[in-house]
């Protein structure tokens, strides 16, 4: 991926299921945290009267993570407003594999779905990034995204000695920190645009916590710089070129909690002037299950390597695939993926100690005034 390269041009998690499949964890973190929709749900006490109720999934990707939370969450408010037709829009980019969550909607996957359960329900769904205007001015009632917003909308430069920003330092840190600025504020503004007053926000967000952890980095091996470091090699290696390894970067800021509550908090901040409040917000680590069985249960490190890279690859695959040359061949990009993550396996199989994606999340509830 070269610097400024958009996201949405080729940003997808790996399709066909493989990424609720492989991505438990992400789902443990939505499972976890739906009592806080569900309280924001409550606060909001949405009148029953016969309007459209609108939620929305934003970054949803296949939607088989989030179907369980939504399960609870549309029964309550089918509950709560019997008489409303109730709209559930997902949306993520153009790139992501939509056919699959109408195939998980219609019962046409292994995963059991909400719409069966629930009458007046229509689904659809929306290709439109959430830094971009999706709905009409204030016609959502429920918006909510889960591990999405740490996706900037374009890299603003390549990071010179590693993939991800929170390997990056000086300008280049800098540089990022402002993009990822400028795309929160600007998430936060459509959002506040298109919520009805008294509408929540409910964001589950990745970020570094207040003890400087973040996703794969909670006091074992640091899950991107194993990243760099695989990929370092291929570049020693001859495998990829310099120029492939300096385009490779996540295009992603992960925000601190002061980040988070910035425009929420400032009250000359256009999102605060626009009426948008933040009514709770915490850190949570979850832990990551393929670690946990392996440690508590099986201790066998070659069935947990084994286990545990098809989540990381599950999301990370798209990034490694943006950096290589346009002029290689698909077989040789998929080549090069297998050798990439082989040897991250290997490694892993060889010497677990310390391996784990933790998910380290910041969870956000805000409200629409008025
Ligand atoms: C790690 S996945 C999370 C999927 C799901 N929400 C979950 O928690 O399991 C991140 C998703 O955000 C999507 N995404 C990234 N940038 C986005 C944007 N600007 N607008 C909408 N979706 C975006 C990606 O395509 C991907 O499907």
């Amino acid at each position: 991926m070269n610097s400024r390269q958009s996201t949405a041009g080729f940003m997808a998690m790996k399709g066909a299921g493989y990424y609720s499949k492989a991505t438990i964890g992400a789902k443990h973190v939505m499972d976890n945290a739906a009592g806080l929709v569900l309280d924001a749900i409550e606060r909001m006490a949405p009148a029953d009267d016969g309007t459209i109720f609108r939620a929305t999934d934003m970054g949803a990707a296949d939607g088989g993570t989030s179907v369980d939370l939504w399960r609870r969450v549309l029964k309550d408010v089918r509950k709560r407003v019997p008489s409303r037709p109730i709209e559930m829009v997902y949306t993520d980019l153009p790139r992501n594999d939509f056919a699959q969550v109408f195939r998980m909607i219609h019962g046409q996957t292994d995963i059991q779905s909400y719409y069966p359960e629930i009458d007046d329900l229509y689904v659809f769904a929306s290709g439109t990034s959430f830094h971009q205007n999706i709905f009409p001015a204030q016609t959502l009632d429920l918006g909510f995204s889960a591990t999405a917003s740490h996706y900037i909308s374009s890299t603003p430069c390549n990071i010179t000695n590693h993939v991800h920003m929170v390997g990056a330092t000086g300008a280049e840190r800098e540089a990022f920190e402002k993009q990822g600025a400028n795309d929160w504020e600007t998430m936060l503004l459509q959002r506040t645009r298109e919520l009805k007053p008294g509408g929540r926000l409910c964001l589950f967000n990745f970020g570094i916590d207040e003890e400087g952890r973040y996703l794969g980095h909670t006091g074992g091996v640091s899950m991107f710089d194993e990243f760099n470091r695989h990929w370092r090699a291929l570049a020693d290696d001859g495998v990829i070129t310099e120029a492939e390894y300096l385009n490779t970067n996540f295009p992603q800021h992960y925000r601190t909690v002061s980040e988070f509550i910035a425009p929420l908090e400032d009250s000359s901040n256009p999102v605060y002037k626009a009426g948008l409040r933040l009514e709770h917000i915490e850190t949570r680590v979850v832990r990551c299950p393929f670690e946990q069985d392996f440690t508590e249960n099986h201790k066998d490190a070659a069935r947990f390597a084994v286990e545990y890279l098809p989540t990381l690859r599950s999301w990370s695959e798209a990034t490694f695939l943006g950096g290589l040359d346009a002029w290689r061949g698909s077989e040789e990009r998929q080549d090069i993926m297998d050798e990439f993550y082989g040897r991250y396996q290997k490694a892993v199989a060889a010497a677990p100690k310390g391996h784990a994606m933790d998910y380290v999340h910041a969870y956000l509830i805000c409200r629409k005034e008025g």
